[in-house]
Formats: structure tokens, sequence, C-alpha cells
């Protein structure tokens, strides 16, 4: 295989109760990128469109990514990559996952298909690390194996692929304020109350069982953040509002995508998910701040091969 193109989807990770240790792949949102193998050895990134990201190798997620698994399997040939951002970075969307993860993938192709898919995710954390200072699992896990995911542990590296029941839908609304992982972790506190600790594990566990048993209400039950989301949704203009549309529309429950702004609402079924989209965009605009919204099945297969 000399080239190829494929689409690395958006993320929400956390899903409320799981900081840093779960995440869900969407199906209508993503980036798409190029890999062209070159004689010449090194990385070089020709294009990246809808988004102002750096050309620096070193600097860009998916070029660093590239470079060191190009490094690290001696590779005796290079890459030429190319960037489509379908959404901004800064989203809280995964964006940064998506590209490292996306060019994780590329780049194992290209190098015949070399890595497994736990090594693919150490290697696309290293493009979190590169992007946001932390190498966090959640989004870039989720987007390489699809579906749900579960960071059962960082060291060694653990993930759990979870079942999705049939039904559910994610409504999301990003509303165009920039919020910067690094920033949105700076807010976090260091210690936690052991009773905050119960309930947010008691939640974690609630809400993997009901993925399990196709329980929508344990799911709904469950997705309660007690120790981030209070400390993060100051940044987040109308977040309650948001939250308070979504749950009255009928929503399972709803929350902060990853480290925001972007805030999803998980539903049963389509037509719940139709009124949650409707009371969410209600609820915004008058707000004076434009937003973005879509609804998504969650997607099963992540990262897939366009060409
Ligand atoms: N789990 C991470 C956070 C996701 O919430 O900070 C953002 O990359």
């Amino acid at each position: 295989m000399n080239y190829l193109k494929i689409f690395a989807p958006a993320t929400v990770a956390n899903v409320s109760c799981g900081f840093d240790s779960m995440g869900f792949a969407v199906d209508q949102v993503g980036d798409e990128m190029s890999f062209t193998k070159t004689t010449k050895k090194g990385v070089k990134i020709t294009a990246i469109t809808g988004a102002n990201l750096t050309f620096d190798v070193d600097k860009n997620a998916a070029g660093a990514v590239v470079k060191k698994m190009l490094l690290e399997a001696k590779a005796d040939f290079g890459i030429e990559l190319t960037i489509h951002k379908g959404y901004s970075p800064g989203s809280g969307l995964g964006s940064s996952a998506a590209s490292s993860a996306g060019a994780a993938f590329g780049a194992n192709q290209l190098l015949g298909n070399i890595y497994s898919d736990l090594e693919l995710t150490k290697f696309a954390m290293f493009g979190e690390q590169v992007a946001c200072g932390t190498p966090i699992a959640d989004n870039v896990s989720a987007a390489i194996y699809g579906g749900f995911v579960l960071v059962r542990s960082y060291s060694p590296l653990e993930i759990i692929k979870l079942p999705v029941p049939s039904e559910l839908r994610v409504v999301a609304i990003h509303p165009q304020v920039e919020v910067k992982t690094k920033d949105a972790r700076e807010v976090l506190p260091t210690e936690i109350a052991l009773k905050d600790a119960v309930t947010q594990w008691a939640n974690v566990g609630g809400l993997i069982s009901g993925l399990y048993s196709d329980n929508y209400s344990l799911i709904s039950n469950s997705l309660v953040d007690i120790i981030v989301e209070p400390y993060r949704k100051k940044l987040i203009p109308f977040f309650d509002d948001v939250k308070n549309a979504a749950t009255k529309a009928g929503a399972l429950g709803a929350g902060i995508s990853g480290s925001g702004p972007t805030i999803f609402a998980l539903c049963k079924g389509d037509d719940i998910a139709k009124s949650v989209y409707k009371n969410i965009e209600n609820s915004y605009k008058n707000t004076g701040i434009d937003f973005e919204m879509f609804i998504s099945k969650v997607n099963h297969e992540g990262i897939k091969i366009l060409e």
C-alpha cells in the first residue's frame, strides 16, 4: 500500500462520570486524512484545511505521531500527510485525538499493519501529549476502537470495548467559544472527598452495567458527574440551561463532552433525539453565542478507510 485516505471520528470523552476513563465515537463528525508513502525519509504535512494548525511536524499532533512511528519501526520510507479538520480544535469533541488516532492508524497501514489497536492507542496518546500536555487515552481509544470504551488501566494500558445499546443516540451542541483542554484541566481539584469518589465510581459501574444490559433507565440514572462538571461548567456559557432543556425533552442525561465547550445529551431513539435537539436549539438561539449542533448514532467501527 502506497496511499490511503481515512475518516477519523470525533469522540465524546468522559461521558459524565468517567473522567479520563470512558469515551465513545460519533458517526457524523470527524477528520479526513491522507497518507502517501515517499522514497525520501521523514514526515511532511503538505496540506491542512478546516483549521489553523501548525505544519511543524514536531508540534502538530498528527505529524509527531507519524514521525515517532516511522522512527520506532525503522522505516526506510517517509510519509506525506494531509489533514482536513471536519470540526474545530478546542471543541471538546476530541479534535487532536482524531488527528492523533488517524495518524497512528494511517501510518500503520503504510507500515504493513504491524501494530495492534492497543499499540496504536499508545502512539496516539503521544499525539495528545504534544497537543495538550497530557497523554490522555479516552478520546484516542474511542476513535481507534469505535463504540464505547473504558480505559480500565493507564499503566499498563488496558482498553475494554463496551457494548452499545442499539437505540442510543447523541445530540451535541458546540457553542462557538474555545476551551483549551489544558485550561479545563487546570481548574480541577487535585483531591476529592471519599464520599464523592464513592458516588462517582458507583455511577461508572452503573453506566457500564446499563450499556451491557440495554438498561436505558440505569444509563440515565448513572449519567451524573459530581466531581468534574461543577468546576468545568463555569467555562461553558448557559451550560445548565442546555442540560435542563435536554432532560426536559426526554434525554437520558447530558454533560460536558470531553473538556468542553461541547455539551452532549444521550437519548433513546431518533424521535426523542429530535425533540432534544429542538429544545436545546431553542434554549440557545437567543444567547447571542453562535453554535453548531448535530445528532448522531454511536460509531461502531472507529477509523474508516475511504480510499
Ligand atoms: N478526559 C479528557 C478531559 C478529555 O476531560 O480533560 C479531553 O481530552
